[in-house]
């Protein structure tokens, strides 16, 4: 079986590399001489080897798993010393659909591994056995079917068991994309945050105020994911069954439909592009930091999460 090398530490490539690991596929990770993270893969006792080192350029496959605004200085550095026909893997398109390195690097095959989960649950589901899924594409790949062989090894050993599911990668990065803006990072955190203030704003206790408009959160969103969209809805109360018609009547307006089109036209007409070339991303992750560390909901969730139960 072909050898994976794993470039970063992060996230992703914690969860990759204890499944790998777990699972006996072979892999090794390749860090930057000033990383901060060889004493994480000494302790795990992970096989690490030195970006740009011979070593490094011994093997023919790689994941780039850093983040996505450092794939191009990376590749600018790097790419040109790999053998031709390398397989480089993406766990999001946006470097391709972004930087095009398919045409700046036209004897690389340029391959999408999309798992489509955050990097502790892949850990977590895989540790007890769960649903996981992930989407690829082949389309800047020469030799499509071995390669999609090997994909299928890989997906198997991270625990992958919805999909592969064929895709581009225009199509993932916009749908990743507007699934982040319009729901998974916007919608729940902050209308969670902003009811939970409501509540508490009303003299209702913080820790049930909490209850409600966070950690149930998870328990039902595991139900929507196991029953399904249908079987939700037959699960619940016929008070929550009056409220959610009545809360989506008034909350899902015309005027929030609208909206929710415009985000996902400035993703197809790469006007978000153009806002992520110009954010400032140390400063945004520190003042968005800072206002949630200032929420009251993050501090009940942490309150709760430090003291032992009485
Ligand atoms: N976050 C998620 O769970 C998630 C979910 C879905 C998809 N993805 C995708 O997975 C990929 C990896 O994301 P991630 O969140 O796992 O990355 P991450 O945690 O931010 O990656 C951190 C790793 O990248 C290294 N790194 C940072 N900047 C670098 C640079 N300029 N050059 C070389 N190495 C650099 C860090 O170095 P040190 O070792 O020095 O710290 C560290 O090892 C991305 O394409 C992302 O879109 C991520």
């Amino acid at each position: 079986m072909m050898r994976l090398t794993i470039i970063g530490f992060g996230n992703q490539a914690l969860a990759w590399s204890q499944n790998l690991r777990d699972s006996g596929f072979p892999f090794r990770v390749a860090l930057l001489p000033e990383s901060h993270s060889f004493a994480k893969t000494n302790n795990l006792g992970i096989e690490t080897v030195i970006v740009g080192s011979k070593e490094f350029y011994e093997d023919s496959a790689f994941a780039l798993l850093i983040p996505d605004q450092a794939h191009e200085s990376f590749m600018k550095q790097y790419a040109a010393s790999f053998k031709p026909g390398s397989i480089v893997i993406y766990n999001h398109g946006f470097s391709i659909t972004k930087n095009k390195f398919n045409e700046t690097f036209p004897n690389l095959s340029h391959l999408l591994f999309a798992v489509k989960a955050i990097g502790s649950e892949i850990r977590s589901q895989y540790l007890s056995n769960g649903k996981l899924g992930a989407v690829y594409s082949t389309e800047f790949v020469s030799d499509k079917e071995d390669v999609f062989n090997w994909l299928q090894s890989i997906s198997k050993a991270l625990g992958i068991n919805i999909g592969l599911f064929k895709t581009t990668f225009k199509h993932e990065t916009q749908a990743d994309l507007f699934s982040e803006q319009g729901l998974l990072c916007s919608l729940i955190p902050y209308t969670a945050d902003l009811m939970f203030r409501e509540l508490i704003a009303q003299g209702i206790e913080p820790e049930l105020a909490y209850l409600e408009c966070w950690h149930e959160l998870k328990l039902i969103v595991n139900a929507m994911v196991d029953k399904g969209p249908s079987g939700f809805y037959d699960l619940i109360s016929p008070n929550a069954l009056v409220g959610s018609e009545k809360g989506f009547n008034k909350l899902i307006t015309p005027e929030f439909k609208s909206n929710l089109n415009n985000l996902l036209k400035d993703i197809q007409n790469n006007q978000f592009d153009q806002e992520l070339d110009e954010a400032n991303l140390k400063d945004l992750r520190e003042s968005i930091r800072n206002r949630w560390k200032a929420s009251p909901l993050d501090q009940t969730f942490n309150k709760l999460n430090q003291e032992p139960n009485k």
